[in-house]
């Protein structure tokens, strides 16, 4: 089906990194280095004439501010030809999906023809602020006309004025943090403990399996590590083969520690990675001899009130691509969610079997209940690791290869994100 203006999107190939949690194997790399080995290994594997490139648009979420447009650095790879032009997209989590859906759209129109798009995270790299006061006498000792005057300028500083400014992954608009925004889901939708642990359990148990018959790793390039580039990693180092519901119940809840039930282990970790795709228009992908994964049959974005139940938003995004598809939940074969945190998938399943929600959507009917053993058959965030502008592009890869693997036809991805946002997309094989 075409995904608009009688054209069809293919996704030709996807690759990623091997997914770190952030402080241990990639914390000497910046994203724009994880892009471009990502983007580097995709190119080789598609065999693909970079020459025929048309684009590369790229989501971060915590941008460099030395390297804000991460896109233009991966197309300046030594093997891309200069003129391929490159923009950057954020939409928080879903900066990925942002990506791909902007470069669908660009061979849609018929702009383009070929596009790479993907996205990266460093948050072992974020970058740290200086306070308004510190920032304020380093411009006025730069802006002085003599010593006497630098000294001046500098001489305002106090000690608390040199107290550095991290970025928190809390919502500018109302403050909460997104493991408070999960317990408040938790609640509201009554998502029990244990119900969070099982499926942070399920999610660890199905990603080592993924990983250990080869279908993860199958999907990423081994990135080597600096400095010495000695070692390279190769596997997700998240997934905890080992854990267990005793550990997981023993763990103590890190955003409500009073009545919380939201803890390290039933949420997503903090992470670094890459993770990009090789976009067609159909007939190139075809007169190029190339099989693509899947196509782009349709994609919805949504949003609500941060302030209410801030991941909630795949809820009413869902319906709209299953509709703008002219399919229902019965008709999909594969659901990959991104899971934030446990609640959070728990609360979004919940809302999808809600007439109230689908009221809210604009539907009569509730999407539906999801099938359990189609949904996130590899596992999911919280085993594999998240790193924020990159899952988009990992679930894309994954959906379609385990289609492919399963014999189906059609997949439906969704991904909650910062600001109250909600993505959803169509894929269908052939
Ligand atoms: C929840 C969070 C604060 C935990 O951070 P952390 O404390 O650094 O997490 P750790 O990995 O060190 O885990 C804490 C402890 O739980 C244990 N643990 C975590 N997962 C476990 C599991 N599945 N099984 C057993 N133990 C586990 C760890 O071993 C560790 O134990 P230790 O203290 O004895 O070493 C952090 O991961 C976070 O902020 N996640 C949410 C990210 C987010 O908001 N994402 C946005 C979503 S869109």
């Amino acid at each position: 089906m075409p995904l608009a203006n009688g054209k069809r999107v293919a996704i030709v190939a996807g690759v990623r990194t091997p997914f770190s949690k952030s402080g241990t194997l990639y914390r000497r790399m910046t994203a724009v280095e994880l892009a471009r080995s990502c983007v580097a290994e995709l190119v080789q594997r598609s065999e693909l004439d970079t020459s025929i490139i048309d684009g590369v648009v790229f989501g971060t979420v915590v941008p460099s501010v030395l390297a804000p447009n991460i896109a233009r650095e991966v197309s300046l790879l030594p093997h891309f030809p200069k003129g391929v032009q490159a923009f950057s997209v954020s939409r928080a989590c879903a900066s990925a999906n942002q990506a791909i859906t902007d470069a669908a759209d660009q061979i849609a129109l018929g702009h383009t023809h070929v596009m790479i798009a993907g996205g990266a995270e460093s948050l072992s790299m974020v970058p740290i602020l200086h306070s308004a006061r510190f920032a304020e006498a380093l411009m006025g000792a730069s802006r002085a006309k003599s010593l006497g005057g630098r000294i001046k300028a500098l001489g305002q500083i106090r000690p608390r004025d040199l107290i550095p400014i991290t970025p928190a992954i809390a919502e500018p608009s109302t403050g909460e943090t997104m493991g408070e925004s999960a317990e408040k889901m938790a609640k509201i939708n009554g998502i029990s403990r244990e119900e969070q642990d099982e499926f942070a359990l399920r999610s660890h148990r199905l990603a080592a399996a993924g990983t250990a018959d080869g279908r993860l790793t199958a999907e990423m390039a081994p990135v080597w590590i600096p400095p010495k580039y000695e070692t390279a990693a190769t596997v997700d180092n998240g997934v905890r083969t080992d854990t267990t519901l005793e550990q997981l119940k023993a763990l103590k809840p890190v955003f409500d520690r009073r009545y919380g039930s939201v803890t390290a282990g039933n949420s997503s970790p903090l992470t670094d990675g890459a993770a990009a795709v090789l976009l067609m228009s159909a007939e190139r992908a075809e007169a190029l001899g190339y099989e693509p994964l899947g196509y782009i049959r349709s994609y919805a974005y949504a949003a609500l009130d941060p302030g209410e139940q801030l991941l909630q938003a795949p809820v009413l995004a869902a319906p709209v691509a299953l509709q703008r598809a002219g399919l229902a939940l019965p008709d999909i074969d594969l659901v990959e969610m991104h899971e934030a945190f446990a609640a959070q998938v728990l609360s979004n399943l919940r809302g999808f079997e809600s007439p109230e929600w689908a009221a809210r959507a604009g539907f009569s009917t509730p999407v539906g209940t999801v099938d359990r053993a189609r949904l996130n058959v590899m596992g999911g965030s919280i085993a594999l690791g998240h790193p924020f502008g990159a899952t988009g592009a990992r679930i894309t890869t994954t959906l379609l290869n385990e289609l492919h693997r399963r014999g189906g036809q059609f997949g439906l991805m969704t991904v909650c994100a910062a600001g109250g946002m909600g993505f959803a997309m169509v894929v269908e094989r052939r």
